[in-house]
């Protein structure tokens, strides 16, 4: 049975019908078609999946979609304004602070809320507060030069 829940997404309200079961993370990537949000592992352990949920991050694959209801929700696709990158989105860009990029939106969200949050203070503080964030790659030290920069 479908449950009505009213979302705001990246600043635009959407009225849903959706199944109890049906994780933040599917309904992001499969109802709304934002597939910047990631599938790693599915069960909390990446943080590929990485959003901002009233402005606080949240791994959406361990959120079902109908406990957010009227909560606002923020995804990689809407930090930048229009053309303009988020200040992290370019920093990232600049330090390369990816490889192959599939955890980068979750790096992203989550780097948003380092600095956000005021854990950007040190290296080792940076690195504490990433540590939800699994780079196969190994890119952390670019990344953590990347929110470095954006602290500053
Ligand atoms: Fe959510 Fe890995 S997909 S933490």
């Amino acid at each position: 049975e479908k449950i009505p829940l009213t979302l705001n997404v990246n600043g635009s309200k959407h009225a849903l019908s959706i199944e109890p079961r049906v994780t933040l993370l599917d309904l992001l990537r499969e109802e709304l078609q934002l597939t910047g949000t990631k599938k790693g592992c599915d069960h909390g352990q990446c943080g590929a999946c990485t959003v901002h949920v009233d402005g606080v991050r949240v791994n959406s694959c361990l959120s079902l979609a109908v406990m957010n209801e009227g909560k606002s929700i923020t995804t990689i696709e809407g930090l930048a304004t229009g053309d303009t990158l988020h200040p992290m989105q370019a920093a990232f860009i600049k330090h390369d602070g990816f490889q192959c990029g599939y955890c980068t939106p979750g790096q992203i969200m989550s780097a948003v809320a380092c600095v956000r949050e005021g854990h950007a203070k040190s290296k080792a503080d940076i690195r504490e507060y990433m540590s939800g964030n699994i780079c196969r790659c190994g890119a952390y030290p670019n990344i953590v030069d990347a929110i470095e920069e954006v602290q500053k």
